[in-house]
């Protein structure tokens, strides 16, 4: 019995010092480890005569009970005290000026976007918009692309619908359409924005973005087709001289069709862009077809135009040097913060677009 007193008496004034919570932790093992003081005591009891041995496990356990009540109120002490310090270091006078700013980043493909509209804006062209959601008379019939048109099945469409109407839509070119119907000629848009369709490997994924360009007016032909796109190569990876070919192609919606690619080279491991003998694909365009033209209400006899649809995220992995397009939907801070732009330098053309 008088052991248990002792421990009793001798840990009460261990406890009543001034501790560490190491300290604290040690002392508890001490007393309730497994081979612990108290611990050891409770398997004693069998031992003891039976008359005292009532007595011995009330005492024991109000002893127990009292010395893990002190334990548990030391270390209360010892945390509020810590908060309080912390509190006390990390008072915020909110009237005071910030003096440490977190500034978050712009993502790569967000400042693609606003490079590309800052040189399409100093050539004249605005920016349209259209929903990421589109009927299937937009996305594909009134672009020329009648049901059972093998285009169709070359988009990998995410219907949203079982009557196949409703659809995300696969290209941005449907904003031609929308900016067509409800306007009058002539038009002279940029249309960016999120596209979709069934496919992921490296260079593709489900979601990404596109660049639709559309300029219809009387007289245009398909030299200011390419000077266009000549202008926003050459301004977009600012480089004096670029080298381009029109590759004949195919869309419905345009007639003739073209695949624009850009030369470039592998120099010390680097891609140098309009130098070389490398061919690398980077847009649709071609002259307007007269039946989408015909489709929202413009005489094709009084106007015509071309239209292009750009890869955005591929223009920003070349400009960039950023090699898996996955990256840039993973959301990873450290990745955003390496290849992030500055928020408060905007690109213009006449600053400089990326610095
Ligand atoms: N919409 C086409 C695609 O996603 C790209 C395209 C090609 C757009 C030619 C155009 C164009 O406006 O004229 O594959």
């Amino acid at each position: 019995m008088s052991d248990i007193k002792n421990i009793k008496n001798d840990y009460s004034t261990k406890l009543n010092k001034n501790l560490s919570l190491e300290e604290i932790n040690q002392i508890k093992t001490e007393l309730f480890g497994k081979n612990g003081l108290i611990s050891s005591q409770f398997k004693n009891i069998g031992s003891i005569p039976e008359i005292d041995r009532k007595k011995f496990a009330s005492d024991l356990n109000q002893i127990k009970n009292e010395l893990q009540n002190s334990i548990a109120n030391k270390i209360n002490e010892i945390e509020s005290k810590k908060i309080n310090e912390k509190l006390e270091k990390e008072k915020i006078d909110v009237t005071l000026p910030e003096r440490s700013f977190v500034r978050g980043k712009i993502h790569p493909v967000s400042q693609t976007i606003d490079e590309i509209s800052s040189i399409f804006s100093e050539i004249g062209f605005s920016v349209e918009e259209g929903p990421d959601i589109e009927n299937e008379y937009n996305n594909f019939t009134a672009l020329n692309t009648p049901d059972n048109h093998p285009a169709r099945d070359m988009h990998d469409t995410f219907y949203l619908d079982e009557n196949k109407e409703i659809l995300l839509r696969t290209h941005t070119s449907p904003v031609q359409i929308r900016t067509m119907l409800k306007d009058k000629p002539p038009f002279k848009i940029i249309a960016p924005g999120r596209t979709y369709r069934s496919d992921s490997d490296q260079t593709h994924a489900p979601m990404f973005h596109q660049v639709e360009g559309l300029h219809i007016d009387k007289d245009i032909n398909m030299g200011h087709l390419k000077g266009c796109l000549n202008y926003f190569i050459k301004e977009f990876f600012e480089v004096e001289k670029i080298k381009m070919r029109f590759r004949p192609s195919h869309f419905p919606f345009t007639e003739p069709s073209a695949e624009v690619d850009i030369g470039y080279e592998i120099k010390d491991g680097k891609l140098v862009i309009g130098e070389g003998d490398q061919w690398l694909e980077i847009l649709g365009c071609g002259m307007v077809h007269p039946n989408v033209l015909k489709n929202v209400k413009v005489d094709p006899s009084k106007y015509q135009g071309y239209a292009f649809g750009i890869g955005i995220d591929r223009l920003a992995m070349l400009k960039y040097g950023i090699n898996d397009l996955r990256a840039f939907f993973d959301c990873d801070y450290r990745w955003l913060n390496h290849f992030g732009f500055d928020p408060l330098d905007v690109p213009t053309n006449y600053r400089g677009l990326s610095r």
